[in-house]
């Protein structure tokens, strides 16, 4: 899917750019032309094959605080799965509600990102994991910490044995790897899809007229393929500044791509995100600035269209975007009975004295006496 994208912006680049074309520059101008003229790709979710046993593993590990310097935050801190995959606030508070500068895009069909990151900076899944572990503001921990940790868990011991072999099963890499593969799982189709695959009634006549301006105004230039985004890099504020209107500081969040390419073209590039279960996952844009669709929507059609709709088209667009709410899978959710332990007692160690009879620590024991 990356190189796909990739060609289509090569090749548009080349249309716009190339007035004595020779012949090669000519075929990659006619494919350009004929990609922005017909109506742009949008497809239905095919879910990935993944390996279970893997997912499992992965699943587990999402959720577990373990993978942080002090055992606080897990992967489902900031993407909840009840708050569909994303966060409720405006940008993510990690280990000792350290702040971050951004706002936490949605794991769901994450999958299907030609890039991860707002800015692009992972490649894919795998590498992406790799990142929270060790940004300090997010899980603060390290590798060479939490492998040990989890090496010594006989829950995961014998599960990583089982699935990557027991030679050496718990690294870095397999880690992320199990985390990737349940991310890969957590993709949602929903009744978009079944539209997509020829059932009509699946969209009320409301979200039908929706899909239908979504199209005519161009919101579809942008956020288009499987996930309607993840297929591109824009600039927010493509035709009107949306910093200038925003006001506040321009934060270095706010230079989006520029911060990994350091090209000027690239400044407030982001990449496109997904809309797909969008009216799940306020607040919105990398800055977290805006909880309302609707504000949204009209925001998005001014600074990147330079159009004013109406409200009557707000609203469409709005029922619209409801409609690519989709469904998590059968087993998304973490099993009661694999609910981890408190790691915050796991992480300061061999000084933590438990109660004989009924396990509790000495601080649990004073907590309670104190009430
Ligand atoms: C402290 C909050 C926090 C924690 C913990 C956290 N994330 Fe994130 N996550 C974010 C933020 C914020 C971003 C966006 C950062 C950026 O783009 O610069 C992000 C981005 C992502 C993305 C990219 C999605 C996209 O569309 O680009 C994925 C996938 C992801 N996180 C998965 C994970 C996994 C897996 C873990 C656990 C290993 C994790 N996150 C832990 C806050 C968090
Ligand atoms: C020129 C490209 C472009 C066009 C056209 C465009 N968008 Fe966007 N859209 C983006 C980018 C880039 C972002 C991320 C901006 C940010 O977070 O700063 C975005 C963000 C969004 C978001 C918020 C997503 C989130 O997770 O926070 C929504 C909703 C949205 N767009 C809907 C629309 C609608 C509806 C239209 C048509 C009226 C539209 N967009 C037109 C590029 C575009």
């Amino acid at each position: 899917m990356k190189s796909t994208a990739m060609r289509v912006l090569l090749a548009l680049a080349f249309a716009a750019g190339c007035d004595q074309c020779n012949e090669e520059e000519e075929t990659a101008e006619t494919e350009g032309e004929s990609e922005s003229d017909a109506a742009p790709p949008v497809e239905p979710l095919v879910a990935p094959e993944v390996d279970m046993d893997k997912v499992y593993l992965g699943r587990r590990l999402y959720h577990d605080p373990i993978l942080s310097g002090d055992g606080t935050v897990s992967c489902a801190t900031c993407h909840t799965l009840d708050h569909g995959g994303a966060e409720d606030r405006a940008t993510s508070a990690g280990i000792g509600e350290a702040v971050g500068p951004i706002n936490s895009p949605t794991v769901l069909n994450a999958h299907f990102n030609f890039v991860q990151f707002w800015d692009g900076r992972a490649a894919d899944l795998e590498e992406q994991a790799a990142g929270p572990v060790e940004n300090p503001i997010e899980m603060g921990g390290s590798f060479t910490d939490v492998v040990p940790k989890i090496a010594a868990d006989e829950w995961y011991a014998e599960r990583f044995a089982a699935v990557y072999g027991e030679d050496d099963p718990v690294t870095k890499e397999n880690i992320t790897n199990a985390i990737a593969e349940y991310e890969r799982y957590l993709v949602t189709p929903g009744r978009w899809d079944e539209f997509l695959n020829g059932d009509e009634s699946a969209l009320n006549e409301q979200e039908q007229r929706g899909w239908a301006t979504f199209q005519e105004v161009g919101c579809t230039t942008c956020h288009q393929g499987v996930n309607l985004g993840g297929t591109m890099y824009m600039k927010m504020g493509l035709v009107q500044n949306y910093f200038e209107m925003r006001g506040g500081e321009i934060t270095e969040a706010d230079l989006g791509r520029f911060n990994v390419t350091e090209n000027e073209d690239d400044r407030h590039k982001f990449k496109v995100p997904t809309l797909r279960n969008i009216t799940l996952t306020p607040p919105y844009f990398h800055d977290g600035t805006q909880t309302d669709l609707r504000e949204v929507v009209r925001i998005m059609a001014q600074v990147q269209l330079g159009k004013e709709l109406e409200d009557g088209q707000i609203g469409d667009i709005v029922a619209f975007l409801g409609a690519l709410e989709g469904e998590l899978p059968a087993e998304a959710r973490l099993p009661e009975d694999e609910t981890p332990p408190d790691r915050t007692s796991a992480a300061d160690g061999e000084n933590v004295v438990e109660h004989p009879e009924t396990g509790e620590t000495a601080d649990e024991v004073l907590e309670e006496g104190g009430e």
